[in-house]
């Protein structure tokens, strides 16, 4: 092993050029998920906390996901907003052929036929405690009805035209009751997308603006999502979601969890996704917004690193940015 000065690492970063070509990480428009909220408005709504992001109404929301598509992004996330008078304990408004989600799906499959479709399957935009899950006369949130009803719940998004069911709840079993169900009715194809290691986290905070769950929620997530200080315990839960059928698996948050979706890719070789969260896109624009970064070079160094541990893809509300830096 030579040393310097025989061996200087400054040399091949000495221009441009050669930094190009030394590169050992790519980023493209095709690695990024674009999540789009969509309100039964039929206007734009900003959302307060997320600056630069809005609800869109079902007729908008499939002109994003044309946009999308003009840009190169593969595939879109889509999220209700469900109206407070849908919600109820039991969520049912979520299995609902007719609801906000589907007719979504059906504008987009409509308005942009080549662009993937992600759907989450969750019930807390349906819930009126807004919790995941229904949840019993103590507060608990009950796993195997639950996972029943998710069951239902991607099968009717399945049949409205999603291409990737995404559950985001962490009920224990509920990947391979989703897996049967699209099996059984005939969607063979339809891919599962788990939120295998999601963690109870403090960055979800706009998000549940976004989705008008906050204001409802009852107490925490913690007896469903993962506890921040364990990082094994995501290995059991990506290799049960794997052997109940997932096609892909995620992490979330994003950048606070490098280290489990290096470890995810190195100990399963399988499709690792990671969402950069909403309360993470919402740092960037504080950051940017103080003066304390530049946005452009804090979105692109921060989606780098998801690709450089090892991601096939991101979800960030900052990929119609990232996809037209890249195009630039
Ligand atoms: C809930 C869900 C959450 C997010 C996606 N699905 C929030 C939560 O678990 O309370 C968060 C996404 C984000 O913060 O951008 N099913």
């Amino acid at each position: 092993m030579s040393h310097y000065p025989a061996l200087r690492l400054r040399r091949t970063r000495a221009s441009s050029w050669s930094r190009r070509m030394h590169a050992e990480t790519v980023l493209t428009p095709a690695d990024l998920i674009w999540p789009l909220f969509v309100t039964d408005g039929n206007r734009e709504e900003p959302i307060g906390s997320l600056p630069g992001v809005s609800r869109w109404s079902v007729a908008d929301v499939a002109k994003r996901a044309k946009e999308a598509a003009g840009l190169g992004i593969p595939c879109v996330a889509l999220f209700p907003n469900t109206p407070a008078q849908l919600r109820t304990d039991d969520g049912r408004e979520a299995l609902n052929p007719d609801n906000l989600m589907c007719r979504a799906i059906r504008a987009i499959k409509d308005a942009a036929p080549g662009i993937g479709v992600l759907t989450d399957v969750a019930l807390d935009p349906y819930t009126a405690h807004g919790h995941d899950g229904l949840v019993d006369a103590g507060g608990y949130v009950l796993n195997d009805t639950t996972a029943a009803i998710l069951a239902q719940q991607a099968l009717v998004q399945a049949e409205a035209g999603a291409d990737i069911v995404a559950p985001s709840d962490m009920m224990d079993g509920r990947v391979g009751m989703i897996r049967q169900a699209l099996e059984g009715a005939g969607h063979f194809n339809v891919q599962i997308m788990t939120y295998a290691a999601k963690y109870a986290s403090a960055f979800y905070g706009p998000f549940r603006d976004a989705v008008g769950s906050r204001g409802l929620l009852k107490g925490d997530k913690k007896t469903y999502q993962m506890d921040p200080a364990n990082a094994e315990e995501a290995m059991r839960e990506v290799a049960l979601d794997l052997a109940e059928g997932a096609d892909s698996v995620m992490v979330k948050p994003g950048l606070p969890y490098l280290d489990i979706i290096s470890r995810v890719k190195r100990e399963f070789e399988v499709p690792v996704f990671a969402y950069q969260v909403s309360g993470e896109y919402a740092m960037i624009e504080a950051a940017a917004a103080a003066g304390a970064g530049e946005r452009d070079a804090l979105v692109m160094e921060t989606l780098m690193a998801f690709k450089r541990a090892g991601c096939t893809g991101v979800l960030t509300y900052h990929a119609p940015l990232a996809a037209k830096l890249l195009r630039a």
